[in-house]
């Protein structure tokens, strides 16, 4: 008898642990289903943001519109007077541009983005996955005043890094076609336990091993889950960011309101 209580006591503890129907509610089979918690709420899924954003992805930041071309991502010169800096190359502010997440995450998968950047020098279009819980990123980054080609970069910073790894993984691969960026291209990154493979238009340019993503004696490989996230930025400041994206932007004849495009956004996982 002490023996049944006890071991019903137990079984009730690790229940609760385990968040399993109490053993005093009936229950169909001799045994409670273990629901453990999904690895990813990610779902298959092919958005064209023709009418909406569709509740896959939300607004973060800016503003945005949604038609034909699909979801376009505004970029607005700041407010008020910019002062340009000439010896850092900097603009003392900077425009906000639009941010959209996607609602899901992933624990691996291939995404597609469909995008048509502008070549407005200093502008950065984004199109990334980056962590839900860790830091970490994996982008697909277009430079305003590098049209002919793309970037791809991944960031996943431990504690213990002695210096931030900026544009240690990256890379810079040629863009098909006359118009390079301004067209609409199909950006993929693939991501799984072993490796990423970044592609262009079907073609695959770019795969990382997971083995050679160390740098100082650490791994610095994207392992949590990520989420989707498309922007558009202004990158006049700071001046290694502005020197990297070939800014700063020349407010005075750049358009007050510049636009990126996301056709379709695809998501395999
Ligand atoms: C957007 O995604 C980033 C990266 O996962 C996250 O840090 C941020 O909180 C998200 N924003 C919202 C409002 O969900």
């Amino acid at each position: 008898m002490v023996a049944l209580l006890t071991a019903v006591c137990l079984f009730s503890a690790v229940a609760r642990a385990l968040a399993l129907p109490s053993p005093h509610i009936p229950m169909a089979g001799s045994l409670p289903v273990l629901r453990l918690p999904r690895a990813s709420d990610c779902h298959p899924s092919h958005t064209e943001f023709t009418s909406s954003l569709s509740d896959l992805y939300t607004v973060i930041e800016g503003d945005h519109a949604t038609g034909q071309k699909g979801l376009q991502l505004f970029l607005d010169r700041p407010h008020g007077e910019v002062k340009m800096d000439k010896e850092t190359a900097t603009n003392d502010v900077v425009g906000t541009g639009a941010t959209v997440n996607s609602t899901y995450a992933m624990g691996h998968g291939k995404v597609t983005f469909e995008v048509a950047a502008p070549t407005v020098s200093g502008v950065v279009t984004a199109v990334i996955l980056v962590g839900t819980q860790t830091p970490g990123e994996i982008d697909v980054e277009l430079l305003g005043g590098d049209p002919a080609h793309w970037q791809t970069n991944v960031f996943a910073p431990t504690p213990k890094d002695p210096r931030p790894l900026f544009g240690v993984f990256s890379s810079v691969e040629d863009v098909p076609g006359p118009e390079g960026i301004a067209a609409f291209h199909k950006y993929t990154i693939d991501w799984d336990a072993e490796r990423i493979v970044w592609g262009v238009d079907g073609q695959d340019v770019r795969t990382l091993d997971r083995s050679k993503a160390r740098s100082d004696g650490f791994e610095h490989y994207p392992t949590g889950e990520l989420r989707v996230q498309l922007g558009i930025w202004d990158a006049s400041s700071p001046a290694g960011t502005s020197e990297w994206a070939r800014g700063p932007v020349e407010w005075n004849s750049a358009p007050k309101r510049i636009s990126a495009f996301v056709r379709s956004v695809t998501v395999e996982c």
